[in-house]
C-alpha cells in the first residue's frame, strides 16, 4: 500500500526545491505596484472561498487606490468575481471605498450588503457550482486579471494553492493577466491536499469521476501559463476567521433536533449502515449539529462532501468520528488553522480541497447521496424557503451553495430558529416573501420547536406539520387562522390578499404578532 505521507513529503520537497531555485523568474512587486496595474472598469477574478484562499493585500491596495481616484474626482470601480464570500480585506474595504461596480456570486460583509441594497453595487446572486462554467461560457464578459493566493509557485506556472480554491482554476484560464499573492504563512506541506480539476464544457462534458468523497481526480497544483503572471507579491497572514461564539440555547436545541432526526432515519434503515456523506452550512447551528453528531455513540463514522469545513470538523477528524472531508475551503478560525498546520501530517490524507464547481457539483452530490443541512431566514407553511432576502427585499448574503446541495441531496434539511428578534419575527410564515428553494426541493424543516418531515406529504398535510411542529407557540394560532381564511381553495390553499400579512405587520408595527386576520375573514 502506498504510504501517502512519505509520497507527499518527497513531492513537497521536490516542488519546494524547484521553487527555491526558480521563483525569481517572476517580477516581484508590492501590493501597491500590483494595484497600480488595475484600471477603472477592470474585471477581476479572485481565488478562494470564504476568507481562506482569497487574496488580501492587493485588494486592500486596490481599495486605497479607489479612494485616491475618487478624491481626485475620477471614477474607479472594478467588477469582482469570486468563489463565494471573501473577507474584510476584500468586500469590506472595497465597499467602504465604493470600489465595486459588479459583484458575484456570494458575499456576507455588512459594508457590501449596504452597497448592494442601496444600488451602489450591482450584485447577481448565483448558485456557486455554476459560476465557473458560466464564466467559461462567456456569460460574464472578459476577465482582465485573476488574483490568486498561493502557498508556493514554480517558474513553470505550477501554483500550490492556499486553504480555499473557489473558482481560481477558471479565472486564471480566462484572465489576460495573473497576479499572485505568495502567502509565506501557508506551509508548502499543503501539497497534496488540493484536487484541481476542470470539467470540459458541453458538448464535450463527461461524468465527473468521483464515486466516494475521497476520490482524487485532478492535479495537486494549479497549472497556469507562466507568461500570464505579471507579478508576485509576498504576503504573510492567516485568514482572520473569527472563532465561534458560545452556542446559545436555541441553536443547541436545533442541533439536538437535527441529530434526533438523523438518528431516527438511521435506526429505520433509511440511511445506510455505513452512513452517508454530510454537507453542512456555515454558522453556529451547523457547528452545533456537527459537535452533537460527534457525541452520538449510535452514529457511525462518517465522511463529509461539503463546500466549507469549520472548526468542529477538525475536532471530529482528530477523534476519528469523521474519517474524511472533501471541501472547497478550510474555513477554520486562526487558532484552529494553527492547530491544523502544526499537525498537518495527521490531517493531510483526511482533507481534500476541490474547486467550487466540483465541491458543489449537483452530479456528484446526487451520486454520493449527500445529506444536506442548511439554514433558512424563513420557511413557509408549505415548505418553501427564503435563504437570502430579509422581509423579501433586502439582500442578506446570497444563495451560496444551498441550492446546489438542497436540490440534489439524498435528504435536504433546512433549519432556523422558530422566532427571531425576541419573537418580533416568526421564521415560519404563511408565504415566504422571497423564494430561493421551493417545496419540491425541501424535505425536512427543523426549528428549536421540532421537526416537520415533509416527505410524501401533500401541501395541507405539510402545512399542519410545520405549524404544529416548527412554528413557535406564540404564532401557531395566527398561522392556523391563515389556513382558515385560505378556505382550502386549491391544492395549496393561499389567501393571496393576506399571504404577506405577517411581513406587513412587521413593517408597519415592528412586530409580526400584530397581524390581524379579522379583516380577511
Ligand atoms: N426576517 C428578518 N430578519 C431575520 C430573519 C427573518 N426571517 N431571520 C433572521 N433574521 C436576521 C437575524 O435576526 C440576524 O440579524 P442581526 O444580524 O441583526 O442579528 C440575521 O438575520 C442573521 O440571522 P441568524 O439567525 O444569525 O442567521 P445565520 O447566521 O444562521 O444565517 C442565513 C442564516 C440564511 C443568512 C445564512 O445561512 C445564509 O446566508 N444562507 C445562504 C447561503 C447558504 O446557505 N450557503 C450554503 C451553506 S455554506
Amino acid at each position: 500500500m502506498c504510504n501517502w505521507a512519505t509520497v507527499r513529503r518527497s513531492l513537497s520537497a521536490v516542488l519546494h526545491e524547484e521553487i527555491e531555485i526558480k521563483r525569481m523568474a517572476y517580477a516581484k512587486m508590492t501590493a501597491e505596484e500590483a494595484a497600480a496595474l488595475i484600471k477603472n472598469g477592470d474585471t477581476i477574478g479572485l481565488s478562494g472561498f470564504t476568507a481562506p484562499g482569497t487574496p488580501k493585500f492587493i485588494t486592500e491596495a486596490i481599495a486605497h487606490k479607489a479612494a485616491k481616484e475618487h478624491e481626485e474626482g475620477r471614477p474607479f470601480k472594478i467588477n469582482l468575481f469570486t468563489g463565494a464570500s471573501t473577507s474584510a480585506h476584500v468586500d469590506g474595504i472595497l465597499s467602504q471605498n465604493n470600489a465595486i461596480n459588479m459583484r458575484a456570486p456570494y458575499q456576507n460583509t455588512p459594508d457590501l450588503r449596504k452597497r448592494i441594497n442601496s444600488h451602489d453595487t450591482h450584485y447577481f446572486d448565483r448558485h456557486l457550482s455554476e459560476m465557473a462554467q458560466e464564466s467559461r461560457y462567456g456569460f460574464y464578459g472578459h476577465f482582465d486579471y485573476a488574483i490568486i493566493e498561493a502557498a508556493d509557485i514554480d517558474d513553470e506556472g505550477n501554483i500550490l494553492l492556499g486553504t480555499g480554491l473557489g473558482n481560481g482554476p477558471t479565472y486564471v484560464e480566462l484572465a489576460d493577466k495573473i497576479l499572485i499573492e505568495h502567502n509565506t504563512e501557508l506551509p508548502t506541506s499543503l501539497y497534496g491536499m488540493h484536487d484541481v480539476y476542470k470539467p470540459l464544457d458541453p458538448p464535450a462534458r463527461r461524468e465527473i469521476p468521483i464515486y466516494t468523497p475521497k476520490d482524487r481526480i485532478g492535479s495537486p497544483v494549479l497549472k497556469v501559463d507562466p507568461k500570464k503572471i505579471v507579478g508576485v507579491v509576498e504576503t504573510y497572514s492567516l485568514d482572520g476567521v473569527k472563532p465561534f461564539t458560545e452556542v446559545d440555547a436555541v441553536s443547541k436545541q436545533i442541533g439536538a433536533n437535527v441529530v434526533g432526526f438523523l438518528l431516527g432515519e438511521y435506526r429505520m434503515g433509511r440511511i445506510p449502515k455505513s452512513f452517508l456523506p454530510l454537507q453542512s452550512g456555515v454558522g453556529n447551528v451547523a457547528n452545533a449539529v456537527l459537535y452533537d453528531l460527534g457525541e452520538s455513540s449510535e452514529i457511525p463514522q462518517f465522511m463529509m462532501y461539503t463546500e466549507v469545513i469549520q472548526d468542529a470538523v477538525l475536532e471530529l477528524l482528530k477523534k476519528g468520528k469523521c474519517t474524511f472531508a472533501s471541501t472547497c475551503s478550510m474555513t477554520f478560525s486562526d487558532a484552529t488553522e494553527e492547530k491544523l498546520f502544526k499537525d498537518l501530517d495527521f490531517f493531510h490524507d483526511k482533507i481534500l480541497m476541490r474547486p467550487a464547481e466540483i465541491s458543489n457539483s449537483p452530479e456528484v452530490i446526487r451520486r454520493l447521496g449527500v445529506i444536506a443541512m442548511n439554514t433558512a431566514l424563513e420557511a413557509d407553511i408549505f415548505g418553501a424557503v427564503n435563504s437570502t432576502h430579509v422581509l423579501g427585499t433586502k439582500m442578506m448574503n446570497g444563495i451560496g451553495g444551498s441550492g446546489d446541495f438542497t436540490r440534489n441531496a439524498y435528504i435536504s434539511i433546512f433549519s432556523c430558529p422558530s422566532v427571531t428578534k425576541g419573537g418580533l419575527i416568526s421564521n415560519i410564515v404563511p408565504m415566504v416573501a422571497h423564494a430561493d428553494h421551493s417545496e419540491h426541493s425541501v424535505d425536512v424543516i427543523i426549528t428549536d420547536q421540532g421537526v416537520a418531515d415533509l416527505r410524501g406529504k401533500d401541501p395541507l398535510e405539510r402545512a399542519h406539520l410545520i405549524i404544529e411542529n416548527c412554528a413557535n407557540p406564540m404564532y401557531r394560532e395566527q398561522l392556523r387562522d391563515y389556513l382558515k381564511i385560505a378556505k382550502g381553495v386549491g391544492q395549496t390553499p393561499h389567501a393571496l390578499n393576506a399571504a404577506m400579512a405577517f411581513h406587513t405587520a412587521f413593517v408597519e408595527t415592528g412586530d409580526m404578532r400584530n397581524v390581524d386576520f379579522s379583516k380577511f375573514l
